[in-house]
């Protein structure tokens, strides 16, 4: 499998009062051309934060890449200039977020919206051709009557379209990857395995990698090749989704196992929740930023981080349990 994307040991800080508060940090992780790598973990983890420092998308001047390298088809992009790293954000690198109303313009109809991509992105497709060109993408991304749908302002649309259409705009260009921040949480659960299902098309269909973030498991599970799990800023597990799947060894990862409604429970009140919060940026205990609320801690955890160990070939853990 060819890499398409490949981070190390990225730290990303918010900077306040002179003081670097880690925000990511010493993330490596990577994900192979076609292939979808799933990221998850509560909220407050840094799933987005990492997400945005891959383009240097992060918000304000206070947040910074302070370290690491994030080499993207060959080219390490966190150390090129602006003007080129525009040619890839937004061309090759896309995104959608959890929220399609907040990226769509309420004043300009579907068509008018599209076709700003187009135009930027497309310059082979020519003013005539754009109409036909639109109710192409539109198809391919499943939205019924696509002529009248361009005419279409945001609020006329449900919530499910809406999360089409920004698909469609995030794969006008042709993306070589497609960064998928919580594309589903927003909908109800009919719509999200519907969305879930045309990414995995699009995948097929276009050759594009995703990135899907997602704070439920489930989301992940169904799509991801490899699956990451974050904990306070930090990559505790990194595996082939087979292997996590059907044996995660952290036991933050073995949390969010049980935090998932089982079948066989036939919906009697039994989820276990983790016990606790994650712990806020700046503030992370010493060890292992999971003991406090690791049910299988002992002293070592509170006393030393622990380093990624790697079990098995596809699996690596920062977890004492997993050290030899
Ligand atoms: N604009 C910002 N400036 C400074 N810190 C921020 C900013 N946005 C988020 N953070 C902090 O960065 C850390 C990581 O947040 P991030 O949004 O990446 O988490 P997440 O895993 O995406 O969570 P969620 O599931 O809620 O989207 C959190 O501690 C958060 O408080
Ligand atoms: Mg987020």
């Amino acid at each position: 499998m060819e890499k398409l994307l490949e981070v190390k040991n990225l730290t990303t800080c918010f900077v306040q009062e002179g003081r670097e508060i880690p925000l990511v940090d010493d993330v490596s992780f990577f994900i192979n051309k076609n292939s979808v790598l799933g990221f998850v973990g509560e909220s407050g983890c840094g799933k987005t934060m990492t997400a945005l420092s891959l383009t240097g998308l992060l918000p304000g001047k206070n947040c910074k890449i302070v370290s690491g390298k994030i080499n993207f088809n060959g080219q390490t992009i966190n150390q090129i200039k602006e003007k080129d790293l525009k040619q890839i954000r937004g061309k090759e690198i896309t995104y959608i977020f959890q929220e399609p109303s907040t990226c769509l313009n309420p004043v300009l109809n579907i068509k008018e919206q599209l076709s700003e991509v187009v135009q930027l992105y497309c310059k082979e497709i020519s003013p005539e051709q754009i109409n036909q060109f639109l109710i192409k993408q539109l198809e391919l991304v499943g939205i019924r009557s696509p002529e009248e749908k361009l005419l279409s302002f945001p609020h006329q649309l449900s919530g499910g379209e809406k999360q089409r259409v920004m698909i469609a705009m995030s794969m006008i260009p042709r993306p070589a990857l497609l960064i998928a921040d919580e594309p589903t949480t927003a909908l109800d659960v009919t719509i999200q395995a519907q969305i879930l299902k045309l990414l995995d098309k699009l995948r097929q269909e276009t050759g594009v990698a995703i990135m899907l973030i997602s704070h439920d498991l489930n989301v992940i599970a169904e799509l991801s090749d490899y699956i990451a799990v974050m904990y306070a800023g930090q990559i505790v597990e990194f595996a082939k989704a087979e292997q996590l799947l059907s044996k995660p060894l952290h036991p933050y990862t073995q949390g969010l196992f049980e935090c998932l409604p089982k079948k066989e429970h036939n919906n009697q009140n039994k989820l276990k929740a983790i016990i606790g919060e994650v712990p806020k940026s700046g503030n992370f205990p010493t060890g292992c930023r999971f003991h406090p609320r690791c049910p299988q801690k002992f002293d070592k955890c509170a006393q030393a981080m622990p380093a990624l160990f790697k079990p098995n070939p596809d699996q690596e853990v920062r977890c004492w349990l997993c050290s030899d």
